[in-house]
């Protein structure tokens, strides 16, 4: 990945953020608030991939964030796309490489939990790979038995819920399920996933945390939530309700991120 190191590098003439954040459905907005931003597009990054996905942008957006350098990456690929878990690996790689230490990754996800509807932002304490796949099959080296005992870093998650108290918004916790998608779970599904302790449930960001442990970065994740899970209302779900519903969150996990860049909390 040298090449689109350096040409990242280049591109960012002279910003040098330490922190990234992962920009999940509909939450694009968090990139209006930034000042002075570089607007990258992945397709002139190589090996960035191009998500299809609608409501998933594709471009790096660099500037500064309640003053702080930070990273947007809005637009992800999924595994469901390709059937390829590592999708993001060369972008995650790439952070890295420019410096990149903490990646806070956020996406849309159902919510097991009544008490946690539509429009709740949850901070991902923990997740559960229910995909059967893993962004690290192939690779050859030892350093693919990455720990995920502290995937997602303790400082981290402590500033997170710092930020949420400081600017009086509500942070739920909880374990975050990664199915693969793209069809949504049936009931039963949800009903198992809640027994196997689930409080959330979404098609990405376990891909990305596992990367970003294997690159050596600190990784927080928040969610979210659109929805409740399937059979918990007895509608029907859909792409629509995940990309209407999740400015309404967005909008409370951006005044949580604003607050955890004005605190200084990403230098910690
Ligand atoms: N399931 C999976 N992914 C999701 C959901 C859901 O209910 N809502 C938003 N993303």
């Amino acid at each position: 990945m040298k090449e689109t190191v350096d040409l990242l590098v280049e591109r960012l003439n002279g910003l040098a953020p330490t922190v990234a954040v992962v920009l999940g459905s509909g939450l694009g907005g968090l990139v209006d608030e930034m000042e002075d931003a570089i607007r990258i597009p992945y397709s002139d990054l190589p090996g960035f991939p191009l998500s299809g996905v609608t409501g998933h942008a594709g471009a790096v957006v660099a500037g500064r964030f309640a003053g702080v350098p930070v990273l947007f990456l809005a637009g992800r690929a999924h595994y469901y796309e390709h059937g390829d878990a590592a999708v993001m690996r060369p972008v995650i790689e790439t952070l890295a490489g420019i410096g990149i230490s903490k990646l806070i990754v956020t996406n849309s996800a159902g919510s097991l939990d009544p008490d946690m509807p539509a429009g709740s932002v949850m901070l991902i304490t923990d997740h559960i790979n229910f995909s059967g796949s893993n962004p690290l099959f192939g690779e050859p080296t030892d350093r693919r038995f990455v720990g995920m005992t502290e995937a997602y870093d303790a400082r981290l998650r402590v500033a997170i819920e710092k930020a949420a108290t400081d600017s009086g918004t509500t942070l739920h916790k909880g374990v975050y399920i990664w199915f693969s998608g793209p069809s949504f779970e049936t009931p039963a599904e949800i009903r198992m996933a809640r027994v196997l302790g689930a409080n959330a449930v979404g098609m990405s960001t376990v891909p990305e945390v596992i990367l970003g442990r294997f690159y050596g970065l600190r990784v927080a994740a928040c969610s979210v939530i659109t929805n409740l899970a399937a059979g918990m209302t007895g509608g029907e779900l859909s792409h629509d309700e995940t990309k209407d519903m999740a400015p309404l969150g967005g909008r409370q996990l951006t005044t949580i991120l604003r607050a955890f860049f004005q605190d200084g909390a990403v230098h910690g």
